[in-house]
């Protein structure tokens, strides 16, 4: 702290916030004295007796002499005449800071008095904190702790002063934020100015009607809320509001445009577009909550969550319905987006990617009701409908989203940005870039190593390309498809390995001519989507875990019901099958264009270990988390080759999983584009496989999934940690595998 030290700090004013920031000062000794100037002798004298100051004064000019720091903690009006007091009697090198709202108005003042030279000195702040209450006695050491303080360093400001200021907050635990003034009072005219407007607004309206009392003793909670910063100190709010009028005023105008469409849907009864309005706003409000905590999209999860397995599961048996597939569910929100008319989804899975999807079309202007029970309506905008989003797209932990909107968002009118979490912002962009580029397209991956955020120009004209894809990669695939929708004559794509194809089968659901031909599929640009019924069967992805769960635990019995069983996606059962499974796959029907069954799987016989065949890995590219489990638990070993791919999912999933196995007994070696297992089961024997263990998931939803699983064959406990992911694909998982027979405790 020696380094912040101030020899003195003068406050003028010791309001709720000068004298909440005395109180820093005072607990972290970081002035050797500290010293007030204000009207009120009272002030003063409770404040000497609360210990935040040495000394008082009621005359500016004796608290700043041979101050180090001054803080204007006063009424902003008051500013220029402070300065004009003040100014002869100032150190050189003195601070000279204020904690006003408006930050513009400080400006000016200082430059009434100072004239365009201001002191080096001089560098206005706005501790974004405060309560309706005021006064010395108001204050508290912790009311800057977790909020923001802006700080707007002048042309003028030095370096020094700036840094010493960020230290001074700091250690009052703000985050200190540098903007520019104009900047600073135009966003704090909507965040913070309007909302109080209109708050006293609103009670003002409310209390000059006659039944004025009724209405005050039965509001609810509504009210409550909405009215609580109209207690806050009128005189302040008069200042603010002159002090920033022109940003203000700018607000309020905006306001009131926006007033008139609601109110006007209201009118005409117009209910697609209000409930448009009101899902969308719902949505981004809740996606604030999560941008600001830095937190995955849904409410109840948080990033220190972590799964703890204890030994002696001694069954796994049910029925279950595992939810929607995320691959289709994605696709179900895009198609219907840019279709004319109505798409009614059912079915969807309400997990965090898709969820992502969903949001990024409601940001672009798509009214979409839902989803509610897997239901989701969405109005479609047509191929030229979509509008530009206000601000970046996040697309959190979705690979899936931000590919394929790439190649959706390359053909717009406009320009995007999409960002995702420390997974997706480590994941490559580049093998959909590329090909776009070829297209015409102008778009950045803008991290570090081709790596997100994704920077789009709109407005380019596309034409359509041959591109001989060089991964198997059905997310590429369907990006470069999507961008051939609005290109010039026709797309087409070559897969050195077929991958999952659930857009071209859905494109062709919603009207659109697709061509498969051997492993070549294109398409013809400019043609409609047109609204449909998509039926989102559960993901085989998600059965996955339960397949091998029951695989590997003696007796088990476990059915999973309507499971999409598309060809391209169903690698593990052909997989579990060739290690010895007990898997039938019964009561085949087609639903929504998509094959679906219901699958059983009993652990009647142990599992051997197998070179897997090279064309199932992008059937089952999704699955290895889970079937290296299996392969543990197998006699023999188990070699998987070809699957390079692996290492650039949600996590390096051959190091991450060669790593926790390797923490719970395993031997295994993980090699370029693969890995051994040398699996410790033993022909008819159904012991404890794996000794427990600490195991770090990376982010990735599938490690955390695959290792719980493993927690139906260990001697000891199995911690999972960094599993707040699961909700990405499967918010329901720990649910189900605990009524299977698991014993997963989660903790936040
Ligand atoms: C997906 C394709 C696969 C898969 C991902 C979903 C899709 O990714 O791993 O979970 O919906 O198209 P790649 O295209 O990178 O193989």
């Amino acid at each position: 702290m020696s380094q912040l030290q101030f020899e003195k700090v003068a406050f003028i004013g010791l309001g709720l916030i000068g004298s909440s920031l005395a109180r820093v000062i005072q607990a972290h000794a970081l002035a050797k004295e500290v010293v007030a100037s204000t009207r009120s002798e009272k002030t003063l004298s409770d404040a000497k007796a609360l210990g935040l100051i040495s000394q008082g004064y009621t005359n500016p000019i004796d608290a700043v002499q041979g101050a180090d720091l001054v803080v204007l903690a006063l009424p902003v009006r008051a500013t220029q005449k402070v300065l004009e007091t003040i100014k002869p009697y100032l150190t050189a090198n003195c601070i000279i800071t204020d904690v006003g709202s408006t930050k513009g108005n400080v400006v000016e003042a200082a430059k009434a008095v100072y004239g365009e030279a201001l002191p080096a000195g001089f560098v206005p702040g706005h501790p974004i904190a405060g309560a309706e209450h005021t006064g010395v006695h108001a204050g508290k050491v912790d009311l800057f702790a977790n909020h923001k303080v802006i700080l707007t360093p002048l042309p003028t400001s030095s370096t020094w002063a700036v840094e010493r200021l960020i230290q001074l907050w700091q250690a009052a635990d703000a985050e200190v934020i540098c903007m520019d003034v104009a900047k600073h009072d135009e966003v704090l005219a909507h965040t913070s100015h309007l909302p109080h407007l209109m708050a006293f607004n609103l009670v003002e309206q409310l209390a000059n009607r006659e039944d004025n009392l009724d209405i005050f003793r039965y509001a609810a909670g509504g009210f409550r809320d909405f009215s609580r910063i109209a207690a806050s100190d009128p005189q302040m709010w008069h200042d603010i509001f002159f002090a920033n009028k022109t940003a203000i005023l700018k607000a309020v105008d905006g306001f009131e445009q926006q007033l008139a469409v609601i109110r006007k849907l209201i009118e005409d009864e117009d209910s697609q577009q209000l409930m448009g309005l009101l899902g969308h706003a719902q949505a981004a409000r809740q996606h604030f909550n999560h941008m600001l905590a830095k937190k995955p999209l849904l409410e109840n999860t948080q990033v220190t969550q972590q799964f703890t397995i204890q030994p002696g599961a001694k069954n796994f048996q049910g029925k279950f319905t595992v939810p929607g597939d995320k691959s289709v569910s994605h696709r179900s929100i895009m198609f219907g987006a840019i279709a004319e008319g109505t798409t009614h989804v059912t079915g969807f899975l309400e997990g965090e990617d898709a969820l992502a999807t969903l949001q990024a079309f409601r940001d672009m202007g798509v009214s979409i009701e839902g989803p509610k029970n897997g239901e989701v309506t969405i109005h479609g905008v047509g191929m030229h409908g979509l509008t530009a989003p206000k601000s970046a797209l996040y697309m959190g932990n979705s690979g899936t989203s931000m590919r394929l909107l790439s190649g959706m968002l390359s053909a717009q009118a406009f320009d995007s940005v999409m960002t995702g979490d420390a997974s997706l912002s480590k994941r490559p962009m580049e093998r959909i870039a590329k090909p776009l580029r070829l297209m015409g397209a102008q778009i950045q991956s803008t991290g570090e190593r081709g790596t997100p955020p994704i920077s789009i120009s709109g407005a380019q004209a596309l034409k359509g390309i041959h591109y001989d894809l060089p991964m198997a990669s059905a997310q590429v695939k369907s990006g470069i498809l999507l961008a051939g929708l609005w290109a010039e004559g026709e797309t087409s794509v070559t897969e050195p390995e077929p991958t999952r194809d659930h857009t071209e089968r859905m494109l062709r659901a919603f009207g659109y001519e697709v061509k498969t031909e051997g492993n070549r599929i294109s398409l013809q640009g400019g043609g409609k989507l047109v609204g449909t019924n998509i039926q989102v069967p559960s993901d085989i992805s998600s059965a996955a875990f339960f397949m091998v769960g029951a695989a590997i635990t003696e007796n088990a019995d476990v059915t999973l019901e309507a499971v999409g069983i598309n060809p391209t996606r169903t690698g593990i059962i052909e997989i579990l099958k060739q290690m010895g499974a007990d898997i039938t796959v019964q009561n085949e029907r087609i639903a929504g264009g998509e094959p679906i069954a219901d699958i059983r799987i009993q652990g009647t016989r142990t599992l051997k270990g197998i070179h897997i065949p090279e064309d199932q890995v992008p059937l089952a590219i999704d699955e290895f988390p889970a079937l290296f489990i299996a392969a543990a638990c197998a006699e023999g070993q188990t070699i998987l080759t070809g699957a390079a791919e692996l290492r650039v999912k949600e996590s390096d999933r051959i190091q991450v999983m060669a790593d926790g196995l390797t923490t719970m007994g395993i031997d295994c070696t993980p090699t370029e584009d693969g890995i051994i297992i040398q699996g410790k089961g033993q022909s008819g024997e159904w012991g404890a496989i794996f000794t427990g263990g600490e195991i770090e998931s990376h982010h990735d939803h599938r490690i955390a999934m695959s290792f719980a699983m493993a927690g139906l064959r260990t001697s000891g406990e199995i911690k999972i940690v960094g599993t707040e992911t699961v909700a990405t694909s499967f918010p329901s998982f720990t649910q189900l595998a605990n009524t299977a027979g698991l014993a997963i405790q989660v903790t936040e």
